[in-house]
C-alpha cells in the first residue's frame, strides 16, 4: 500500500550536507504491524516524517496506492490516509484531552456523526488508559504518560488506513505500554490498518510482525 523506492534524504545546516537516509527500498501493508529499531541519529524520526507526508525526500520516490505522494497532496495524504504520534506529543495546549480528540475527529471528517463524536473520545481515552477525571482536564495539566496516552487516542481518533508513532511508550510505564501495544496489534490485525511504530523498546519490537532496524542510513529486517 505504502512504497519508499530508492529513497535518500539529506539535511543541509549551514554549509554541511548530512546524508541521513541513502537509497531506502521498503514497502507497508494492511494489516501488519511494523516496528523500527535503530541507534539514536540513525534516521527514524526522518523515516516516519517522509512516510507520513510531513516532508518530501530528497531523492527518490514515495506512493500510496500507487499514486506519488507530492501527486496525491501531502496535505491530503495526511488528513485523509496517514496519521502520526509524534515523540514530542504536538497537542494542542490549549484544550482539554477531550477536546484534543474531538477536534481531531472534526478536522479530518472521520466517523462518528457530530452527535455521537464525544462518546466515542471518550471511549478511544478509556481505551488508552486514561482516568474518567483527568478527561476535560487541560493538556498541560497532565503528566508525560497521560499526554502521550492523548496523543495515542487522537491518532486513533483519525480513522485512517496507517497509524505512524514515534516511541510512542517510551513515557509509559510497563503495563500501559502493554495495553498500547495490545491497541496496535488489534488495529492492524482486525481493522486491518497499515501499523508503523519507533521504538526502543524490544518487547515491542517482539511483538510486531515485521521489524526493521535503521543503520548507517539504511534499512534491514531483522530475522
Ligand atoms: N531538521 C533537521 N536539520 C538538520 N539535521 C537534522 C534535522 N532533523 C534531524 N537531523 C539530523 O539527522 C539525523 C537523524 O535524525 P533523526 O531522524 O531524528 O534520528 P532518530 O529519530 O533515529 O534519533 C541526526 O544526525 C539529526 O541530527
Ligand atoms: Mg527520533
Amino acid at each position: 500500500m505504502l512504497q519508499l523506492s530508492g529513497v535518500s534524504h539529506a539535511y543541509q545546516s549551514g554549509r554541511r550536507r548530512t546524508t541521513v537516509l541513502k537509497q531506502i527500498d521498503l514497502s507497508f501493508e494492511r494489516g501488519t504491524f511494523s516496528t523500527v529499531l535503530g541507534p539514536s541519529g540513525s534516521g527514524k524520526t526522518t523515516l516516519l516524517s517522509l512516510a507520513s507526508g510531513l516532508d518530501s525526500p530528497t531523492k527518490g520516490s514515495i506512493r500510496f496506492d500507487g499514486q506519488e505522494l507530492s501527486r496525491l497532496g501531502l496535505g491530503r495524504y495526511r488528513n485523509r490516509h496517514a496519521a502520526t504520534v509524534f515523540q514530542q506529543y504536538n497537542l494542542l495546549t490549549y484544550m482539554t484531552a477531550l477536546q484534543n480528540v474531538t477536534a481531531a475527529m472534526e478536522i479530518t471528517g472521520s466517523r462518528p456523526a457530530s452527535g455521537r463524536r464525544k462518546a466515542r473520545a471518550r471511549e478511544l481515552l478509556a481505551e488508552v488508559g486514561l482516568d474518567e477525571d483527568l478527561v476535560g482536564r487541560n493538556v498541560l495539566k497532565l503528566s508525560g504518560g497521560q499526554q502521550q496516552r492523548v496523543a495515542i487516542a487522537r491518532a486513533l481518533a483519525c480513522d485512517v488506513d496507517i497509524l505512524f508513532a514515534d516511541e510512542p511508550t517510551g513515557n509509559l510505564d510497563e503495563e500501559t505500554a502493554d495495553g498500547i501495544i495490545g491497541i496496535f496489534q488489534r488495529l492492524a490485525h482486525q481493522q486491518n490498518t497499515c501499523v508503523v511504530v519507533v521504538t526502543h523498546n524490544q518487547a515491542l519490537a517482539a511483538r510486531s510482525d515485521r521489524v526493521l532496524v535503521l543503520r548507517k542510513g539504511r534499512v534491514a529486517v531483522q530475522d
